[in-house]
């Protein structure tokens, strides 16, 4: 977990999550003792970003475990009823299914064990979350060593969505990237995208790079265009919610029209995500889930309404960027570059 950031700590038996909806403002831990209420704070959005709902998703799985039948017959099927509702909670970011299938899978190495008693398999699968959550970390170190090379010192970069610690396991992908080559000296500026209509740019990545002194302005996403065309502008780093096997990059929307903008400026655009992120089962980006959210989340800002009563609205809350559009894929097996599906293979299932 990130030394500055505590975007969920466990605590007697329970995992306690940051309320991301109350930042910049308020900070508050939400107390969630089942995997029922672990999916609610990821549907609700109390938690986001890809990587930390599937370290969410971990520790959710292990709270199943903590009130297992007492007939041993009966814990798979109240497993299997934990993992669905976990991975229900939202379709597009894959981390989420990987998170779930991963402690699916230490709880039947648990359970071929003769004769494993409850305590012992809660404890098994809690341990279990707990390396799960501090690889991701690991990662993010990693990932932010890798993507500081790319850039040479007093750059200036723009960023989008929030991919931060309050987005991931540890320091973060994208913004891990940023703040590790501001710790080499490499950054002179962040821009940061506001994120419409979530506002994850404004209420989450300012409030990180404040807190971290990285000298950094928000900008309205309509303005990414305009700093490309006027301002020397170095790098464009962003993080990913699923990488189809094509290398076809979704993120949050809004991240394509970025896409396009820094193709047509010759600006670099780096997606920075880990390996859980990669999802080698769907061929390309058109087979991505997109989460369709509530249309009351574009048409109102903080419960206020900013267009005529009655306006009809649309929110596909991700889009996909053609790998094409990619300049390189920073994960924590290696750099892909240029991405397609060879390239992104190499380096994330070599063969042996
Ligand atoms: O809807 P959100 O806030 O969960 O979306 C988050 C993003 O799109 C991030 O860019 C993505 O999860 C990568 S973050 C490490």
């Amino acid at each position: 977990m990130s030394a500055e950031i505590k975007q969920v700590y466990w605590r007697g038996g329970s995992l306690y999550v940051l309320d991301q909806r109350l930042l910049p403002h308020r900070t508050k831990y939400i107390r969630c003792g089942t995997p029922e209420s672990v999916a609610a704070a990821i549907r609700d959005m109390a938690l986001r970003g890809a990587p930390l709902i599937g370290g969410a998703a971990a520790y959710g799985f292990a709270l199943a475990a903590k009130s297992l039948p007492s007939d041993p017959k009966r814990w798979w099927p109240a497993l299997d009823r934990a993992a669905k509702t976990l991975k229900a909670s939202r379709p597009t970011a894959v981390n989420l299914m990987h998170g779930v299938d991963h402690m699916l899978a230490a709880a039947e190495r648990l359970l071929f064990r003769k004769e494993i008693g409850a305590v012992e398999f809660y404890k098994g699968l809690k341990e279990e979350a707990d390396r799960f959550f501090d690889e991701d970390a690991s990662w993010n170190r990693r990932m932010g060593e890798l993507g500081s090379k790319l850039l040479k010192r007093g750059s200036t970069v723009i960023t989008y969505c929030n991919t931060g610690a309050l987005a991931t396991c540890g320091l973060g992908t994208a913004l891990g990237v940023i703040r590790t080559a501001y710790k080499h000296g490499k950054i002179k500026h962040v821009y940061a995208c506001e994120t419409r209509p979530y506002m994850q740019g404004s209420r989450l990545t300012l409030w990180e790079l404040m807190r971290a002194g990285i000298p950094s302005t928000l900008i309205t996403d309509n303005m990414a265009a305009h700093l490309m065309a006027t301002e020397r502008i170095d790098a464009i780093f962003v993080g990913s919610d699923r990488i189809a096997a094509n290398a076809d990059v979704a993120n949050k929307i809004g991240t394509y029209g970025l896409s396009i903008l820094a193709r047509h400026h010759g600006i670099p655009f780096y997606v920075v995500a880990p390996s859980t992120t990669v999802d080698l089962r769907t061929k390309h980006g058109r087979l991505i889930p997109i989460e369709e959210r509530s249309a009351r989340e574009v048409v109102e800002i903080g419960g206020r309404l900013f267009a005529p009563k009655g306006a009809k609205a649309r929110h596909p809350a991700f889009d996909v960027t053609p790998s094409r559009l990619v300049t390189a894929i920073v994960t924590e097996r290696g750099v892909v570059r240029p991405p397609n599906a060879r390239t992104l293979r190499k380096v994330i299932a070599p063969k042996p």
